[in-house]
C-alpha cells in the first residue's frame, strides 16, 4: 500500500487495484458508471479522505502528447463549497507535473457555471466545445441551473 500523501488537512492517495472505486462520489461528477469503469482503467483514481471517510475524488487519464486529462472530480455534497475542490485540482496538477506532464485538461458541461468558475480560478483557459457530446453519449438529458447540457467545454493548462 502507497503512503497517502498528506495536503492541507487533507490525505490523498491512489485507490488500490483491488478496491471498489468509490461510485457515490464519482457518479456525482458523472452519471454514466460505464463511462466511469472505462477511464478509471485507463487511468489513475486518487481518494481524498478525512478521518478515514472519503470525501473526494478524481481521476486523471494520460492523453497523448504530454497531457493529461482529469476525468472526474468530486466533493461528497455535505463538504462542497469548502475549498476541498480547489485542493483537489491543485493537488492534480502537481502529481501531473511531477510526473512529467506539460499540460492538463479538464472538460465539463455548458451548464456546469459553477465548476466553469472553479476550473478558470485555477488557472485552466477553455481551449475547445465539443458539440452535442452529452447529448450522443449519456441516455438521459442532464440539466442544470435550468439549462441543457449539450456541450463539452474543454479547459486547458500548460504546467
Ligand atoms: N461563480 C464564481 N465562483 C464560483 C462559483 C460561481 N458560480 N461557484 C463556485 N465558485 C468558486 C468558489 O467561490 C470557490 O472559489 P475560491 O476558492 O476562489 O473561493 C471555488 O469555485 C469552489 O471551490 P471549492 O469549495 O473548492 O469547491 P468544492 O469543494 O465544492 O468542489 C466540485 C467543487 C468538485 C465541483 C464539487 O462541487 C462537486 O463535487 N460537485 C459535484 C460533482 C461535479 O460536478 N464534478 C465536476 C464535474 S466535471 C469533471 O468531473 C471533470
Amino acid at each position: 500500500m502507497e503512503t497517502a500523501l498528506r495536503v492541507r488537512g487533507l490525505s490523498i492517495r491512489k485507490l488500490q487495484p483491488q478496491e471498489t472505486p468509490p461510485y457515490d462520489l464519482l457518479l456525482l461528477a458523472d452519471p454514466s458508471r460505464e463511462l466511469v469503469n472505462a477511464y478509471i482503467a485507463e487511468g489513475e483514481c486518487y481518494i481524498a479522505e478525512e478521518q478515514n471517510d472519503s470525501i473526494g475524488v478524481f481521476v486523471m487519464v494520460p492523453l497523448t502528447n504530454g497531457t493529461v486529462e482529469i476525468k472526474n472530480i468530486a466533493v461528497r455534497e455535505d463538504k462542497q463549497g469548502h475549498g476541498i475542490g480547489r485542493k483537489l485540482l491543485q493537488e492534480a496538477i502537481e502529481i501531473a507535473k511531477s510526473n512529467g506532464y506539460k499540460s492538463i485538461e479538464i472538460g465539463t458541461g455548458n451548464s456546469s457555471i459553477d465548476q466553469l468558475a472553479l476550473y478558470q480560478k485555477c488557472g485552466f483557459r477553455i481551449s475547445d466545445i465539443i458539440k452535442d457530446f452529452f447529448v450522443q453519449y449519456y441516455d438521459e438529458v442532464i440539466m442544470e441551473n435550468g439549462i441543457q447540457c449539450k456541450d463539452m467545454i474543454l479547459l486547458r493548462m500548460e504546467i
